[in-house]
């Protein structure tokens, strides 16, 4: 099939590349003419394991190529996937679709024949109406021209299998010819039985923040009883094996710690929260100011627990920071937890290097201020306090023994619980993991 992808950031690249590699042929369009030139070059603007392979070969079979023109992009496709970025609002919880609304203005004028638009960014429940009006009334094609909602679930870091092999499909259509073309487009994944979900415009959409608000709030909720655990000297990843055993609740997405960031969750639980207050019906969603609530503590609790375990004072302290991304295998930083922490501590008159092993310089052009090193052990050397906050793996798997002579003060911060407490402490550290106390 014919397809083009408007917007190349993480999710359009990647289904980009994706649809090349199911065998269609595809054109990518985005306005910044760098980028453009960039990935037709086959070089990626981020880090996203198998994501070069995958984009160098569509590039390759000649099936895949980037533009800036929208004519071209008319002209070339006749199903058109739209996945540009809906970030929060500066002074306002609500998301900017400016670059929805911009890309479907730009779009409408060159859409002379029967065509499929797709949307596919993440947007509050309403916009997909809004937007066939506004295609229909600017397109030559007019009513020829149809508008379908097929969200996208994709996570940083596994991108590509979630595109190829996800758990599900979800679209939203309003005729039936319109769902046979979404099928053929995904024909390879139907025959591979992947479940495939048809739904109308509104519940598609809501289907996307849905799903994310749970997510968040499961999230949330394994870190709000993290603090129960440490009122009262519990465990909370034992609770966590315990309660996940219960294939009802599952113990995936059930990890305490320093709790949920990136480009997604916390902005779409906003965007969900202020949707349902114009909605008239913001009550049913007022449990997410408790879930985004709930998930900043977790960022202060760290901080907490490094300023009690430095005897109440972090100034002049040498503090190391293990990992910046808002996750591993990700350089992305927007709304990460762990920057937000060194942010804190650097408030709180801290010494702070950071290292991570893809996301320094992406995190040294939002927090310039501090020191960011190659490695760990550069990082923690003569540390007073050291912070895991990101669990790459090779965090995992540090050696507490030949850390311990790096540094001036033994004094780990788990916050993400992925190390093994016991043999730290054996090892001669002081560790604090959030939602499980301190161990010596
Ligand atoms: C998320 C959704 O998972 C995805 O379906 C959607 O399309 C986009 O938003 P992503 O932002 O890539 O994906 O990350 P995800 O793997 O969901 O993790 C989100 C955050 O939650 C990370 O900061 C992660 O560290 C945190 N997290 C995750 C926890 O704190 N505990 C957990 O148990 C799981």
């Amino acid at each position: 099939m014919r397809i083009s992808v408007i917007g190349t950031g993480y999710l359009g690249v990647t289904h980009a590349a994706c649809m090349a590699d199911l065998g269609h042929d595809v054109i990518g369009i985005d306005i910044d003419a760098e980028k453009v030139a960039a990935l037709n070059e086959g070089v990626l603007p981020f880090h996203e394991p198998e994501l070069p392979q995958v984009l160098q070969r569509a590039l390759a079979s000649g099936r895949l190529t980037f533009t800036t023109s929208w004519s071209q992009v008319a002209q070339s496709a006749d199903v058109h996937f739209l996945c540009v970025g809906t970030p929060q609002q500066p002074n306002s919880p609500a998301a900017d679709l400016s670059q929805v609304n911009g890309a479907i203005a730009a779009l409408a004028p060159h859409l002379d024949r029967p065509t499929l638009v797709v949307g596919k960014s993440t947007v509050p429940v309403g916009t997909a109406q809004r937007l066939t009006a506004e295609l229909q009334a600017s397109a030559p094609a007019g009513s020829d021209v149809h508008l379908a909602w097929n969200p996208e679930f994709l996570r940083e870091g596994h991108a590509v299998a979630d595109t190829l092999e996800p758990d599900r499909l979800v679209i939203g259509v309003t005729a039936r010819s319109d769902e046979a073309i979404l099928r053929e487009v995904y024909d390879k994944l139907l025959r591979a039985s992947v479940p495939l979900i048809v739904a109308d415009l509104p519940t598609a959409e809501l289907v996307k923040t849905a799903a994310n608000a749970f997510l968040a709030t499961k999230i949330s909720f394994i870190n709000a009883m993290a603090e129960l655990c440490e009122a009262t000297g519990a465990d909370v990843s034992v609770l966590a094996d315990a309660i996940g055993q219960d294939e009802r609740i599952g113990r995936r997405f059930l990890n305490a710690g320093l709790g949920f960031g990136g480009g997604c969750l916390p902005k779409d639980i906003r965007a969900f929260r202020a949707r349902a207050s114009e909605l008239g019906v913001g009550d049913a969603l007022s449990f997410l100011d408790d879930v985004d609530a709930i998930n900043q503590r977790c960022r202060t609790r760290a901080v907490a627990a490094a300023l009690t375990l430095c005897a109440g004072s972090l100034k002049d302290k040498k503090a190391a920071v293990l990992g910046a991304a808002f996750k591993p295998d990700s350089d992305d930083v927007r709304d990460s937890p762990a920057l937000d922490v060194a942010r804190e501590l650097q408030e709180l008159g801290a010494i702070v290097t950071i290292y991570d092993p893809q996301a320094n310089s992406t995190a040294a052009q939002r927090l310039p201020s501090a020191t960011y090193a190659d490695s760990t052990q550069e990082a923690v050397s003569g540390a007073e306090v050291v912070l895991l906050l990101t669990e790459w793996n090779e965090f995992r798997s540090l050696d507490p023994l030949t850390l311990k002579d790096l540094v001036a003060q033994p004094i780990m911060i788990d916050g993400r619980n992925v190390l093994d407490r016991q043999l730290w402490a054996d090892s001669g550290w002081t560790i604090h993991s959030l939602g499980r106390g301190t161990l010596s």
